[in-house]
């Protein structure tokens, strides 16, 4: 099963992505994180410290693995055709949550400095990696919209949109779930975070009513992840607070819904629900 976890800026998406990747772990899956944020620091929520994750050499960096994938002889000229499979063997960083995780890095998009060859590389990541059954691949995505229209959750089975109550955050979330569905991604689901209150809980549940999506969780404010922040302690030792036991919840409900492919199943009528 492939996974992206997308939303606005601050909206929780490295908590719910860090919380879903570890619990598939810790259920035998075997589970490739991706960090897709151009700032990094889906490690230390894995388990890894500052140090360590810092010293992680992004794979958009790793100009002889691009240029070994891509080369083709001619400037300018890329092959699409490449393995991805040893790029998880050789690159993935193991976790102390048994998450193994890969950081992308930055993609510069066009009119930035040309990377293509090196957004071509992580889209036949995403896109190529064969996922079977007890294997999952969970990719927290950079902030905002801009990413998807590289292309770089095609190719992905389940996109949770995660969300606030703040107008803004849904507004992003709206747009973000119409890409994704306008990419072909066959699941679009709205996971609700730092969720406080009654009324809070009503506003994310009526723009998914609204859009036609399904509402996956919706997870509570809870200090418990402030201070984790903090810390910088993982996902780990949220084990048993609100907050991870709705995503134990929304992991649940994800596998639960799952045919024998481990893919999200499609309504008979194509819509978003498992
Ligand atoms: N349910 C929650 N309860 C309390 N605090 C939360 C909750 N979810 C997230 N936070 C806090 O909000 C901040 C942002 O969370 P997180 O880093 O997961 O968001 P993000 O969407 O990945 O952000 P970015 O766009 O910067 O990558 C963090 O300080 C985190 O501890
Ligand atoms: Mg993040």
């Amino acid at each position: 099963m492939k996974i992206a976890v997308a939303g606005k800026g601050g909206v929780g998406k490295t908590l719910v992505a860090a919380g879903l990747a570890w619990l598939f772990a810790r259920r035998g899956f075997r589970t490739i994180a991706v960090d897709a944020d151009p700032t990094p620091n889906l490690g230390v929520s894995l388990g890894l410290t500052i140090q360590e994750a810092s010293s992680i050499l992004p794979i958009s960096e790793n100009a002889d693995l691009i240029e070994s994938k891509t080369r083709t002889g001619f400037p300018g000229v890329y092959s699409l055709t490449f393995s991805v499979e040893d790029i998880i063997r050789n690159y993935a960083v193991p976790t102390p949550s048994g998450v193994q995780l890969l950081v992308m890095g930055t993609v510069k998009s066009m009119g930035s400095g040309c990377t293509c060859a090196a957004n071509t590389v992580l889209r036949s990541l995403i896109r190529h990696l064969v996922v079977d059954r007890d294997e999952a691949l969970v990719l927290d995505m950079e902030a905002g919209l801009e990413h998807l229209g590289r292309g770089t959750a095609e190719g992905v089975d389940l996109m949770l949109v995660v969300t606030d109550a703040n107008a803004k955050s849904l507004e992003t979330a709206r747009v973000v779930t119409r890409m994704a569905r306008e990419s072909g991604v066959p699941n679009v689901f709205i996971a609700g975070n730092r969720i406080d209150s009654e009324d809070e809980m009503r506003i994310v549940s009526s723009f998914a009513q609204e859009t036609g999506s399904r509402l996956i969780g919706t997870i509570p404010y809870d200090h418990a992840v402030m201070k984790a922040g903090i810390t910088a302690d993982p996902v780990m030792v949220l084990e048993g607070t609100p907050a991870m036991q709705e995503i134990e919840r929304m992991t649940e409900s994800i596998l639960s819904g799952t045919d024998n492919q481990g893919k999200p199943e499609k309504s008979p009528m194509g819509k978003n629900t498992i």
